[in-house]
């Protein structure tokens, strides 16, 4: 394994967190001993492992029960892909990234196939292929253009153009603590294939829970488990509120959209849907996860109603998050004070501390960002709506979230090694067969 050396070198947590290193170590010794330690306290985890092909076989057993279930209580209207919207793997040529909602929409020409989007699309796709709320599209969107995409075409690539922006462009909307990505550092910049041992703890967790579903409790556990990883082995975590809203919303979404049928209404968030919709295809020779194109199982249907930005935020906040706070630089964390209306409101009025792709501070140009943005905003969460988030309040400055912001890992610098690995998907492999306690490059 290749370990970026300058990267090592800045771990400045390492000497406290591995007391027993003592003085100078060399970058392989020091690889050696974090682990080591990390295998000796996941043994447990490990044995799971072993087990992996019968677990698997458990879960897909209560498969056909449940679709039975599935199929009493869906409207035929919203089985998915309608007719005319054909499944196609995606060409190397066409930019997928670390959402598989959008990828898998671009797989069946919901969204065009190239993976270059444009806000409208995305509105009828998101909407029509999994039901999601005008308002939380609206949200993600805004958030997408502004810091991965560009203002005047209002477009976005679903991966990157050429290694530069587009979704996996790092802490904007890209999050740290994903629930089946490595974080950008530990990754060493691929924060957008799913990872094979992630995938394996999720099913650990579903396997344990008592619907055998990747449910909301099931996703609570992936996510307490992944948030104790990276603030153990990632120094530079970052839970800036936006990229955090989305990690923590993205758990609620495995239930909430992947479901087959309504989640909390008869749906089920079986094995058979959800491994298929993120593509993570299980391998029994080797007890690994290859991430193939994402596709929808037979017989699926999406949510009869809409799921939207209040909904996903309190699923965060009550079902996800209290399992391991990660504190954010938000004065109600830990409080029950933090609502959905606070996060969101924080955003809103947070907007100018968000740094366009490309704009690198120039004033006007930046001002135009933001007027751009808050014209998305205004008429779904601000003044004068259900929410009415106030426009006056503005929220620290970068620098303040961003504490290590310009070390070697951080967002004004990144690992030298991490540009081989900021490019589309490429499907068809097997990524982090073991867990990242280093970066992996
Ligand atoms: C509306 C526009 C959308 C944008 C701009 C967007 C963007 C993103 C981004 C940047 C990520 C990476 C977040 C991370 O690092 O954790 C992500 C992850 C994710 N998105 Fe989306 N997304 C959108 C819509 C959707 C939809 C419609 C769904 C579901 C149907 C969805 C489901 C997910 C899930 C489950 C993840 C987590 C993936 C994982 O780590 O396993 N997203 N999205």
């Amino acid at each position: 394994m290749k370990i970026n050396q300058a990267a090592l070198l800045a771990l400045p947590a390492l000497s406290s967190a591995f007391p027993g290193m003592g003085g100078v170590a060399s970058k392989a010794e020091t690889e050696k001993f974090i682990r080591r330690q990390y295998e000796a306290e996941n043994l447990e985890k490990r044995q799971t492992l072993t087990t992996l092909t019968g677990t698997i076989a458990a879960l897909a057993s209560t498969v056909t029960g449940l679709l039975g279930s599935v199929a009493s209580s869906v409207d035929p209207s919203n089985l998915r892909p309608e007719r005319d919207f054909t499944y196609q793997a995606p060409a190397s040529t066409d930019s997928r990234g670390p959402c598989p909602g959008l990828n898998l929409l671009a797989n069946y020409n919901y969204l065009p196939r190239n993976g270059h989007v444009t806000f409208g699309q995305v509105i009828n796709a998101t909407s029509r292929g999994f039901n999601m709320g005008a308002d939380l599209a609206t949200v993600l969107l805004v958030f997408a253009i502004l810091t991965d995409g560009d203002i005047a075409t209002e477009s976005f690539y679903l991966g990157s153009l050429n290694g530069v922006g587009g979704l996996n462009r790092h802490s904007t909307v890209e999050a740290d603590v994903s629930p089946n990505r490595e974080d950008y550092y530990l990754g060493c910049g691929d924060n957008h294939h799913v990872s094979s041992r992630l995938f394996a703890q999720n099913v650990g967790y579903a396997y344990l829970s008592s619907s055998k579903q990747f449910d909301l409790g099931t996703m609570g556990n992936q996510y307490a488990a992944s948030a104790s990883f990276s603030k153990k082995y990632n120094p530079y975590l970052y839970y800036f509120p936006f990229p955090q809203i989305v990690s923590l919303g993205a758990f609620a979404f495995y239930p909430n959209f992947f479901s087959n049928g309504t989640y909390g209404a008869g749906g089920v968030a079986n094995y058979e849907s959800i491994s298929s919709i993120i593509g993570a295809k299980f391998i029994k020779s080797t007890g690994q996860f290859q991430y193939v194109p994402e596709q929808w199982p037979a017989y699926w249907y999406r949510r009869a109603t809409p799921y939207g930005a209040v909904q996903a935020l309190t699923d965060a906040l009550v079902s996800i998050y209290p399992k391991n706070i990660i504190v954010p630089l938000a004065s109600q964390a830990g409080t029950p004070n933090l609502s959905a209306r606070d996060l969101l409101c924080d955003i809103y009025q947070g907007i100018n501390s968000i740094t366009p792709l490309g704009l690198a501070g120039a004033l006007g140009a930046t001002a135009e960002g933001v007027t751009w943005a808050l014209s998305k905003l205004t008429p779904v969460i601000g003044a004068g709506t259900t929410l009415g988030c106030p426009l006056s309040t503005l929220s620290p400055n970068e620098n303040t979230f961003f504490t290590n912001a310009s070390s070697t890992g951080g967002p004004g610098k990144n690992p030298a090694s991490s540009t081989a690995h900021t490019g589309n998907n490429v499907y068809n492999k097997v990524y982090f067969p073991v867990a990242p306690v280093v970066p992996t490059c």
